[in-house]
């Protein structure tokens, strides 16, 4: 006989939404230069993150994770295109969870609140804003992070506060959180080595504290983006993968998405591959 069915997570990242143009030309300097190895073409990008959302709808996913780097500079009318696209997809506002990348805040310090408060509103109760939100999705719990800061774009890190890190302590600390997967979703990996000049520029910040966590809670498991590729790691003291990153969807091929799928078994998040 059939056990019951599993609570289903799908996770894709880094759409690096653009702004519909007709011409490359007509795009900003800033953001033909941190897109310069890609092709500049809004409704590519655009057509990418309806089909990895489609792709999620078709796994049966119960809840939606984007984990940042949603638009590629962080302007309110790119925030406006993925809006766009989001609502198209139907999906029921309140599972899906969107993070913020630092691609997201290279405009200005306060575009992601503006969008959250904006276009984006539907989906505020259920993503990254103050810190100390908690989404509790029956089987499993979500904690959303904003570890962005507006910076130039010679430079790529996050920095996790120490008000975040503080509210992360006690939310995993609470009982009701205990025995069901957690799962701590921002966009940097936990990862990096604080005195390499390269974790200055592109790592994150404070990312000692969250570490220290996901050791301390078995429980608790944590969704990125940042790096372009598929990630599994454990972390020290564990030997099941607690930490996952999603491959890029601005670098999927023309109507192939990639959208990592994960089961929830009691306080376990458990990777299953992709969706179809
Ligand atoms: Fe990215
Ligand atoms: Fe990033």
């Amino acid at each position: 006989m059939a056990g019951p069915l599993r609570q289903r997570i799908a996770h894709l990242s880094d759409v690096h939404v653009l702004e519909g143009r007709s011409n490359q030309s007509e795009y900003s300097l800033s953001t033909r230069v941190v897109s310069f190895h890609r092709r500049l073409d809004g409704e590519a990008r655009a057509l990418k993150m309806k089909h990895a959302l489609d792709s999620a709808k078709r796994a049966r996913a119960d809840h939606i994770v984007i984990s940042g780097d949603l638009t590629e500079l962080g302007t309110s009318k790119q925030f406006e295109r993925f809006a766009e696209v989001l609502h198209d997809a139907a999906v029921a506002p309140e599972s899906v969870t969107l993070v913020p990348g630092n691609h997201d805040a290279y405009d200005s310090y306060d575009g992601w609140k503006r969008a959250m408060a904006g276009p984006l509103r539907a989906y505020a109760g259920s993503s990254a804003g103050e810190p100390g939100l908690v989404l509790d999705r029956g089987g499993f719990a979500i904690l959303p992070i904003d570890a962005c800061r507006h910076q130039s774009i010679a430079r790529s890190g996050g920095e996790l506060t120490n008000d975040a890190a503080d509210a992360l302590e006690r939310r995993t600390s609470d009982p009701s959180l205990r025995k069901k997967a957690t799962i701590v979703v921002l966009h940097h990996p936990p990862f990096g080595n604080a005195k390499n000049p390269w974790h200055f520029i592109d790592g994150l910040r404070g990312h000692a504290r969250l570490l220290h966590l996901l050791e301390k809670h078995p429980n608790l498991h944590l969704l990125h983006g940042h790096r372009h590729r598929m990630v599994d790691r454990i972390v020290l003291g564990s030997k099941k993968n607690r930490v996952f990153g999603a491959s890029a969807t601005v670098d999927d091929a023309p109507g192939r998405p990639r959208v990592r799928l994960y089961e929830v078994c009691n306080d376990t998040l458990e990777s299953v591959g992709l969706a179809a």
